[in-house]
């Protein structure tokens, strides 16, 4: 071996070896010194600096800022190179080559499959895509204008009570998850049923009767079929945007621990059911700063209105009323690369469905901000959720149901943690503490003796009870 390679050799080994802290406890002069793996320190390392009275140390982290909850080989973020990769391929790679089904595949069981398993799978998820009369009918009792979150979720908790054979809370002293056939076959029940969930929520919100999914169609393309199809025995959807839809799925299948996905590890930590977990995860996708951030974005732009009201409404957010939707991210200091390749996929459905003029807006809203010292001293770049909702605008989707188109793929992010999260032995009841700083030991107080509390004064009286007092 050259001599320069050896004494580099020595060199990293020995940096390597000084890959540590050490800590001094101020409190009792005692020093620790705690191993650096990967670039974290363990929590029980930590812990083992302890008070007087033998407390361990805590890290008081809200947001999960600073903490590593798991170990996981399903996808990597580089936020300040603007890298993602899913089980290693690069994520433009993915979206120019493969198909979202395929892509499922690879985040679920690991690998790209080969052309007998992609057939497998695709026949399975698409055997999986009818719902008992039961579920639909019962999704037919929402009211004509439930949002269609609300419709999903609630039918995604549902579908829990239909498959007892998988409920842990049914098969005391068993381990169904321990079971890899019982675990495929609720993936595939998930991944196949998810899709006419959605398009029974959105038939259901236009008051027109439900599509059983059809034989002969591809994953995207029943989608929609579910979605648009009246009474036409030839429908087809156009081909270019069957194909951009398949983009956007690859690019919403998977994104580490989003909020979503950590709701999804979270609950999976209880052993509760697989449909309560999916349920649950897509709850918390709801909300607008993660999944719901695409409907909210497009609702941030008609509410412009016009290029003329950009600045005014940047110096609004600026002040802090409000934030630029659809900008900024947790893990990204840097372009969002998904944001790059759904820009381009909108001309592609511009030449369909013909431009869309909230892009305008967009565009220059984006120019804008990209130039503003607040937005580049934060960091804050477009996120996969900027442009999204101009293409399904333009795509001829309601606005709510963006977060729905964000939801049907992260359905395989989701299932793949659940299985990773299954299969790894250092997995625990997700468990966190508190910095407890509410009142200690008090006497109970009889009700006759209680004065009324401004809490119950500023934050309970409502427009019923204030009228209820005057009168
Ligand atoms: N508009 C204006 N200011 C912002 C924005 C924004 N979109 N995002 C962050 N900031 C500011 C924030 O006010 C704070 O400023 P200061 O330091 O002066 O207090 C600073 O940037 C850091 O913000 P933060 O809220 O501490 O950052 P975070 O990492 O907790 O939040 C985020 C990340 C995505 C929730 C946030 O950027 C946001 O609310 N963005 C808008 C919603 C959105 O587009 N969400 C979609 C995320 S991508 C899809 C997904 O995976 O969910």
């Amino acid at each position: 071996m050259d001599n320069s390679v050896h004494r580099l050799q020595i060199i990293q080994s020995h940096l390597l070896a000084r890959s540590s802290l050490t800590i001094t406890d101020n409190r009792n002069g005692k020093t620790l010194e705690v191993p650096i793996k990967n670039g974290f320190v363990l929590g029980k390392d930590m812990g083992k600096l302890k008070n007087q009275e033998g407390e361990n140390l805590m890290v008081y982290d809200p947001g999960y800022m600073q903490t590593v909850c798991c170990t996981s080989r399903i996808s990597y973020i580089d936020g300040d190179k603007g890298i993602l990769e899913y089980r290693g391929y690069p994520i433009e790679e993915l979206a120019e080559k493969s198909s979202f089904l395929e892509v499922a595949f690879l985040l679920i069981n690991g690998e790209l499959p080969t052309k007998m398993q992609f057939e497998k799978w695709e026949h399975k998820i698409l055997h999986h895509t009818y719902l008992h009369t039961d579920i639909s009918r019962m999704m037919k009792n929402f009211h004509y204008d439930a949002h269609p979150m609300g419709v999903l979720v609630s039918t995604m908790s549902a579908m829990s009570t239909f498959q007892p054979e998988q409920n842990p809370a049914l098969l005391p002293g068993m381990d169904p998850y321990k079971d890899t056939l019982l675990m495929n076959k609720q993936i595939y029940r998930i991944m196949g049923r998810i899709i006419t969930v959605a398009a029974y929520a959105y038939r259901n919100r236009i008051g027109r009767p439900f599509n059983e999914p059809a034989q002969g169609l591809n994953y995207i393309e029943n989608f929609l079929y579910m979605m648009d199809r009246l009474n036409e025995g030839n429908y087809k959807s156009h081909p270019k945007l069957v194909r951009a839809l398949d983009v956007l799925f690859i690019l919403h299948a998977e994104h580490e621990l989003n909020c979503s996905t950590a709701a999804m590890r979270h609950l999976a930590s209880s052993e509760v059911d697989v449909y309560t977990c999916i349920a649950g995860a897509a709850a918390a996708l709801y909300g607008r700063k993660h999944g719901g951030a695409n409907e909210a974005v497009l609702r941030m732009l008609e509410e412009i209105g016009s290029v003329s009201n950009i600045p005014s409404f940047l110096e609004k957010v600026k002040a802090g009323k409000g934030r630029l939707m659809g900008f900024g991210h947790r893990v990204y200091k840097n372009y969002d690369p998904r944001a790059i390749i759904v820009r381009k996929i909108a001309d592609d459905v511009f030449s369909v469905c013909g431009k869309e003029p909230l892009i305008d807006i967009a565009m220059e809203l984006e120019r804008i901000a990209l130039t503003d010292k607040y937005f580049i001293d934060r960091k804050l770049y477009p996120n996969v959720d900027f442009y999204t909702g101009v293409i399904y605008k333009s795509m001829g989707f309601p606005t709510d149901m963006f977060p729905v188109l964000f939801t049907i793929p992260r359905v395989a992010g989701w299932l793949a943690h659940w299985k990773e999260f299954h299969a790894d032995p250092e997995n625990k009841i997700v468990r966190p503490r508190q910095n407890y700083i509410g009142k200690r030991t008090r006497d109970y107080v009889p009700v006759d003796k209680r004065q009324k509390s401004d809490f119950f004064l500023s934050s309970v009286t409502s427009t019923r009870a204030k009228r209820r007092e005057v009168n």
